[in-house]
């Protein structure tokens, strides 16, 4: 069964492990037996799950609830909760509880929070705490107010290096882990030369320690999936072909065995 012990361990062995997100019990339990290493509460909920168009709209209970849903789901799965937006910006302190729910209502294994090296006093305590941290670093789809759109990161030499002094900060602070978003491989590497502990990537190239997507892009349900999301399985079409086989099995009275007998 994964810890964060155990794949830190895999991580140093140059044995990648496989990260998903998962929002509900039901998929968690899928996942856990097809050996999934980690699980992933993202707040890409806010999208895929709640129908937002921005994942700064993932309401905090619902994280926590969903949390708690994932963990029941895949007890034998490492589960990351993501912190929403606005959850860790106002006060140390209420970051700090925040971060707490997520272990004690959602039952969660590691917080993740979108992050830079400005992040780190706050991390600081998290940890101090006893709050197993992930800084999610390279693009932060939570600024993308200010980016205008989720955009790629790390491109411009400053930026690059400001990225990897993020890294090399959020490690120094007591992170267990870096996910590090949609940036140049380049990047990535010398992320990887910097720090020790797992990098998890997604459109940050093959060298990370770990790979995530979202579930459903790798399921083949969502309309735009981004380019280094490559579905291995056609789910959406699958659920649109079972609903027109319901309609017209409704529709012929051809639904089941006779009732009561
Ligand atoms: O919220 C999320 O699902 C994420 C992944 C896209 C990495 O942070």
């Amino acid at each position: 069964m994964p810890t964060l012990k155990s794949l830190r361990a895999q991580a140093q062995r140059a044995e990648p492990f496989a990260c998903l997100t998962c929002y509900d019990a039901t998929t968690a339990r899928l996942l856990m037996r097809a050996g999934v290493h980690l699980l992933l509460v993202g707040d890409t909920a806010a999208e895929v799950i709640l129908g937002f168009t921005r994942t700064i709209d993932m309401p905090l209970d619902i994280a926590v609830a969903l949390t708690a849903a994932v963990k029941r789901g895949a007890p034998d799965c490492v589960v990351m909760a993501d912190m929403p937006f606005m959850s860790y910006h106002t006060t140390d302190a209420e970051a700090i509880r925040n971060a707490g729910r997520f272990l004690v209502e959602g039952h969660a294994d590691i917080v993740k929070l979108e992050a830079d090296a400005s992040f780190a006093p706050l991390i600081a305590q998290m940890v101090r705490a006893g709050i197993p941290i992930c800084g999610h670093i390279g693009s932060r789809p939570q600024r993308a107010a200010i980016t205008s759109g989720y955009v790629s990161a790390g491109k411009s030499t400053d930026d690059a290096d400001q990225i990897l002094r993020d890294a090399i900060a959020l490690e120094q602070a007591g992170c267990s882990m870096l996910l590090i978003e949609a940036v140049p491989e380049t990047l990535t590497a010398a992320v990887l030369k910097a720090t020790t502990i797992p990098v998890v990537g997604i459109g940050a190239g093959n060298a990370c320690h770990a790979q995530v997507l979202v579930l459903q892009d790798l399921l083949g349900m969502t309309d735009n999936p981004p380019r280094f999301a490559q579905p291995a399985a056609q789910l959406g079409k699958a659920i649109e072909d079972a609903g027109k086989t319901w309609v017209t099995t409704v529709a012929a009275r051809k639904v089941g065995l006779p009732a009561n007998e």
